[in-house]
């Protein structure tokens, strides 16, 4: 992971102040497609629909004012999206003093509570209570009869964005963490696979997770300075890193060292948590570190059966015989169903089968193989796969023989100079499977005869045409010397 921190003193953007912003209150609730901005207007409030989408889904988020192309990086309702906005608000209760979204969804025309700050009403003393959002792109629930006390903030509740002053970390008092987790796919933000986590027994150490079970990438702990596997991150020209912990909470945050800076760090859809900055130069976000830093080290990135490739655009792919089982999904960015059969695997019980095995070459052996003793030879391995209907590949190399039951996660396709050893995983595949996949590459292999033998033809072709070229200005040639002196202009 490298931290590619160039000079960006020329990178910042100036804000202008706009004019006092409003807060949301009771009697002032945020209607329909109203925005409330912050002071210096640098973050934007409002209901949004995610970019792409066309069903009619509304959210509530912040996003950056002045920067186009709507970068959202906090959602308040992700998982009870409204079906329209007409007659939605955000407003502060006047029962309990909660802020509170309220609009039709798909499930009920009339107006009902999507998203509420959820705070016990003993906790939030009233409907005097106020609702603004900070430059730093925190929306804050202000106590009614005393302002400087905050109630809820998003902060508390980050979605997939940690923006500078923001912390990620646990609250200690109350249990609560403070987990960026990714979105479902590029058009719902509603929780998706991937999480970056404190550890939950208590060190400093952050962990990224698949379904919040799954290590696959750890920051080491804090050293004081940096985190253990990051120290290029005291070469961060842009912001401080410090982790603090306190009887009250333990918690990461960034710290800019010029307030014009804007930067924030994401975790994607692959997985991965990745910081950029803006550049209004280039008028683009820059990326300048990523963890991991190899997309196929996230884990299960291209779900069951899934294929991480490094060399295919997008890195997940199916093997042989198998085809994406959500194929609208992988449109969105979202491989996490990963692949399923094209035919069925036929096994009517074990031992009496016509099932055989593709070849998947040079891939990193997933986890949860079961080692089988006393196998000889790859055929007595295949067997030995072959007479259990839920064994669904094995592996032979070195004189051992491992098998896999159930579905097989997190394969990944290696290079030669990947540096890990590479095996070759053979997949169950049905007889009929097994045929179409024949029947598809002697069809590709027939393709591939044709593109050839055309090719040559068009080569022949070409050169022959030249050779006629050559030969016919030769002649033009000669017959030009021969006439030479004549007026007479053979040739225009
Ligand atoms: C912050 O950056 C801006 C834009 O580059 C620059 O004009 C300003 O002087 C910087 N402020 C500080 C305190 O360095
Ligand atoms: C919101 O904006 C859209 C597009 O600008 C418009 O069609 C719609 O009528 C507006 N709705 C409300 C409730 O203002
Ligand atoms: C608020 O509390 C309700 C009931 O406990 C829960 O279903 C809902 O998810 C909570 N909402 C938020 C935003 O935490
Ligand atoms: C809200 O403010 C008004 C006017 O200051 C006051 O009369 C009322 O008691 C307050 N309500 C609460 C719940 O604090
Ligand atoms: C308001 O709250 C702040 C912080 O909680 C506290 O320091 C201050 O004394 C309070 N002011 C009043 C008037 O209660
Ligand atoms: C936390 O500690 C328990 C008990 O020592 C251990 O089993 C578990 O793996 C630890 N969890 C993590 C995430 O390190
Ligand atoms: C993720 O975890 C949940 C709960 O532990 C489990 O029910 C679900 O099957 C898991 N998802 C996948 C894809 O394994
Ligand atoms: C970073 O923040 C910590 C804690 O606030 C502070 O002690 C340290 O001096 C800061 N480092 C730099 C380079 O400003
Ligand atoms: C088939 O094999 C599996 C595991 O090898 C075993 O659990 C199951 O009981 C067997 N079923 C039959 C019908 O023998």
């Amino acid at each position: 992971m490298s931290l590619i921190i160039a000079t960006f003193a020329a990178l910042t953007l100036c804000f202008a102040p706009a004019p006092g912003a409003a807060a949301i209150s009771a009697r002032r609730p945020l209607q329909g497609n109203d925005t409330l901005a912050s002071a210096q207007g640098k973050f934007e409030l409002g209901l949004f629909s995610p970019a792409g989408s066309s069903d009619g889904r509304f959210y509530l988020g912040v996003w950056y004012k002045n920067i186009p192309g709507q970068t959202v990086v906090w959602v308040g309702n992700r998982a009870t999206p409204l079906s329209g906005v007409a007659s939605a608000e955000l407003r502060v209760s006047v029962d309990d003093g909660n802020l509170e979204l309220v609009g039709p969804t798909f499930a009920s025309g009339s107006p009902v509570i999507v998203w509420s700050s959820n705070l016990s009403s003993s906790s939030s003393p009233g409907s005097n209570n106020t609702a603004e959002i900070r430059d730093n792109g925190n929306l804050v629930l202000l106590d009614g009869s005393n302002s400087s006390n905050v109630l809820w903030q998003s902060f508390d509740h980050p979605t997939d964005t940690l923006v500078p002053d923001a912390w990620l970390g646990e609250n200690k008092l109350t249990g609560e963490y403070q987990v960026l987790t990714s979105w479902r796919n590029a058009q719902d933000p509603a929780p998706g696979m991937f999480t970056d986590t404190v550890d939950p027994n208590g060190t400093s150490e952050f962990f990224y997770m698949w379904n919040l079970s799954r290590t696959y990438w750890r920051s080491g702990v804090w050293t004081g300075r940096f985190f253990a596997t990051m120290p290029e991150a005291t070469r961060n020209v842009l912001f401080n890193q410090t982790y603090v912990e306190t009887p009250a909470y333990r918690r990461v945050s960034n710290a800019l060292y010029n307030s014009t800076t804007i930067t924030r760090m994401v975790l994607e859809l692959t997985g991965q948590t990745k910081q950029y900055i803006w550049v209004p130069a280039t008028q683009n976000w820059q990326l300048f570190w990523a963890a991991p830093t190899v997309q196929c080290d996230v884990y299960a990135l291209c779900g069951t059966f899934g294929v991480c490739d490094l060399s295919s655009q997008p890195s997940c792919r199916c093997p042989p015989g198998f085809a994406p089982a959500l194929e609208g999904d992988w449109t969105v960015s979202d491989w996490s169903g990963g692949c399923r059969r094209s035919a069925p695997l036929w096994c009517p019980y074990n031992g009496s089968t016509t099932d055989g095995f593709v070849v998947l070459p040079n891939v990193k052996l997933p986890d949860d193989s079961l080692a089988v003793g006393a196998v000889q030879s790859k055929a007595e391995c295949e067997s030995a796969c072959q007479k259990s209907c839920s064994c669904e590949a094995y592996t032979f190399s070195t004189g051992r023989c491992a098998v896999w039951h159930g579905e097989l996660r997190n394969l990944q396709q290696l290079y030669a100079d990947s540096g890990v050893s590479r095996s070759d995983v053979y997949l169950r595949l049905s007889a009929i499977g097994l045929r179409d996949l024949h029947n598809t590459v002697s069809k590709g292999g027939k393709l591939s005869w044709l593109v050839l033998v055309m090719t040559l033809v068009g080569v022949a072709a070409l050169g022959a045409s030249v050779i006629l070229a050559w030969r016919i200005l030769l002649a033009r040639r000669r017959r030009m010397a021969n006439q030479k002196g004549s007026s007479l202009t053979v040739y225009s």
